[in-house]
């Protein structure tokens, strides 16, 4: 049976970069005979143009029925000012995320060792650095009922957010988390603030209760605040990191930057079933929008995520990112990566130059 994927460029340079990604899974589609369908859709603040919906309904019924979905990016100030919060560009995206359950986001840190210069860490603490931070993304604090700005009796305002997690939401995050370090080095760090909030009470017992089921992956806990500082002190102690919707949005976001180079960090959603969406870490760049300055390379790694990830193609996915270290090896950069000796390159010639590489 042939499967389905959704292609969501979306806004800003996420045409641009989206173009240049399709082109290699359209290779990898015809050499690998992966039979692979193809299809476009609208996200976004131009879905919300065009329809007056960041997500028409179109598009989310082809979600639903794709077996994976790529995404540029969305979003842009001409839509910022929109006051209804529902029409705003992110919310295409959470609706895509909330109605296919994508609760496993998957973000690998890795520094290429071309890139080195770009961190802003010194070469000894990051060089070779290869992490994977497993956060989950439909629940927790960003989600939790109830929620509001209420006056209080004396006139005070207050706002309120709940943090929670029932068993199977964490159980299900854990299991992402074991099954990721069993295809890596099998080192798992579970991170929570166990010695003030109950919720990841609750969570680190989860987690220890599943080690049980990989004896083979070596589980170690640590409170969020210390990760922080670890990850920026020695982030190569860390392989696999697993942790909550907050704490994982804002470690995911400092253990990217460690490599320095936003251009360069694919990402994965993932359902129950490994059905996924790809796409990369950074937004839509309405900065550079347009002027074929965007680097393509985080959008064309989602692909070989994609491939590894919910199409079961490893060897393709290996193939793709043999051919990203190649262009490096090239000393082909986008203005994002570049550095002095090196050439630079558009965001079609950086696409061009992984097809010919492939
Ligand atoms: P951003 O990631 O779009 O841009 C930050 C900086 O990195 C900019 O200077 C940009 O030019 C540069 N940059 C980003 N991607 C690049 C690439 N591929 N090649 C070269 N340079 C690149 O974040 P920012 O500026 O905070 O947000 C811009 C818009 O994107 C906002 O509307 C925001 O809401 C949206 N956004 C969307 C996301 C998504 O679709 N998943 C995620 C983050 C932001
Ligand atoms: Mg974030």
């Amino acid at each position: 049976m042939s499967k389905k994927i959704l292609v969501l460029p979306g806004d800003g340079i996420g045409p641009e970069i989206v173009a240049e990604a399709v082109k290699v899974l359209e290779h990898i589609n015809s050499r690998f005979k992966l039979g692979l369908e193809i299809d476009h859709g609208l996200v976004g603040g131009t879905a919300y143009d065009e329809t007056g919906f960041p997500l028409p309904e179109e598009s989310l019924n082809k979600a639903i029925a794709a077996d994976a979905i790529l995404l540029g990016a969305v979003g842009g100030p001409q839509w910022d000012k929109l006051e209804d919060r529902s029409k705003r560009p992110e919310q295409g995206l959470l609706d895509i995320r909330k109605n296919l359950g994508l609760f496993g986001n998957l973000r690998p840190a890795i520094l290429y060792p071309q890139l080195a210069d770009a961190s802003t860490l010194k070469p000894e603490v990051v060089s070779g650095l290869d992490i994977l931070i497993v956060r989950e993304l439909t629940g927790g604090i960003y989600f939790g009922q109830p929620r509001g700005i209420r006056t209080l009796e004396n006139g005070e305002r207050e706002g309120y957010n709940t943090y929670v997690y029932n068993e199977s939401e964490i159980r299900r995050i854990g299991r992402v988390a074991f099954e990721s370090a069993m295809k890596r080095n099998k080192k798992l760090c579970s991170v929570d603030k166990a010695n003030v909030l109950e919720v990841t009470v609750l969570w680190r017992e989860i987690m220890e209760e599943l080690s049980k089921e990989y004896p083979e992956v070596e589980l170690s806990h640590m409170y969020v605040d210390n990760a922080a500082m670890q990850l920026v002190r020695a982030p190569k102690q860390f392989d696999v990191m697993v942790t909550g919707n907050m704490f994982g949005d804002i470690l995911s976001d400092a253990a990217a930057m460690l490599t320095g180079s936003i251009g360069m960090l694919p990402s994965a959603s993932l359902d129950k079933n490994n059905k996924g969406m790809y796409e990369p870490c950074h937004g839509s760049a309405p900065d550079i929008a347009g002027q074929g300055l965007a680097n393509p390379l985080a959008t064309i790694l989602s692909v070989a995520m994609m491939l590894r990830y919910s199409l079961n193609e490893g060897a393709a996915a290996d193939v793709i990112e043999a051919a990203v270290s190649k262009v490096l090896d090239q000393g082909l950069r986008t203005g994002d990566i570049f550095s002095a000796g090196m050439t630079r390159v558009s965001t079609r010639e950086m696409g061009e130059a992984v097809l010919a590489a492939l």
